[in-house]
């Protein structure tokens, strides 16, 4: 089906813009890529001291997962798109961001762009994930550790949810399954710090 076909490869490549180290250069601050624990993500610009840079990027990576699946949401109907469809441009937009062709395929861990994608299928699975990591980051003061139990919760809450709050569809399932599973295998590094006790905790500037 080609209009599909296009909205993902179009997702894929919205996807591929990897706002952390767009931000950072157009700010005039350090690559992302050279300090902390080297992620282009919100969550490593914080470390450079700068908020407003690490809250655009967080803005802006999750926009661009929001974007698609929202569109397709709303307006692929007359393109013979519907809820899979927006799911699987969702899960292109989260590809995009964890191997973006503009930036040599290496990109972040893909946190926030999950979230726009949860928030595009339904604004309440996105709040209620959100919300699961707001509460693991303020207690424990790890984001990665609020990441990986977020994306653990996320197909759940789905399910949870699903006849009730949203239409339930297999394939939407099978593909935030594959975003949180792929999400907790690029926190493998974390998970190695988290259980070694060398994890940065959130506010402090302490290199990995
Ligand atoms: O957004 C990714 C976050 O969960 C961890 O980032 O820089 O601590 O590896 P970082």
């Amino acid at each position: 089906h080609l209009p599909s076909l296009v909205a993902i490869v179009l997702s894929y490549l919205i996807g591929s813009l990897s706002f952390a180290v767009i931000v950072s250069r157009s700010l005039g601050m350090a690559d992302p890529r050279s300090y902390g624990s080297g992620n282009p993500g919100a969550t490593n610009v914080l470390r450079s001291g700068k908020k407003g840079a690490a809250l655009a990027t967080l803005l802006l990576d999750a926009f661009k997962g929001w974007l698609p699946v929202f569109l397709i949401r709303h307006h692929g109907a007359a393109f013979g798109m519907g809820y899979d469809v927006a799911a699987l441009a969702g899960l292109a937009a989260f590809l995009g961001h964890l191997y973006p062709v503009f930036f040599g395929f290496k990109g972040g861990k893909g946190v926030a762009t999950a979230a726009g994608v949860l928030l595009g299928i339904d604004a309440f699975l996105g709040l209620a994930t959100g919300g699961t990591w707001l509460i693991i980051a303020v207690f424990f003061r790890y984001s990665s550790l609020a990441s990986i139990i977020a994306a653990f919760f996320a197909p759940a809450y789905y399910l949870m949810g699903g006849g009730i709050a949203w239409p339930l569809s297999r394939t939407v399932l099978v593909t935030l399954i594959a975003i949180s599973l792929l999400l907790i295998w690029r926190h493998r590094e974390n998970i190695r710090r988290l259980a070694a006790g060398t994890e940065s905790r959130l506010g402090s500037k302490k290199k990995d």
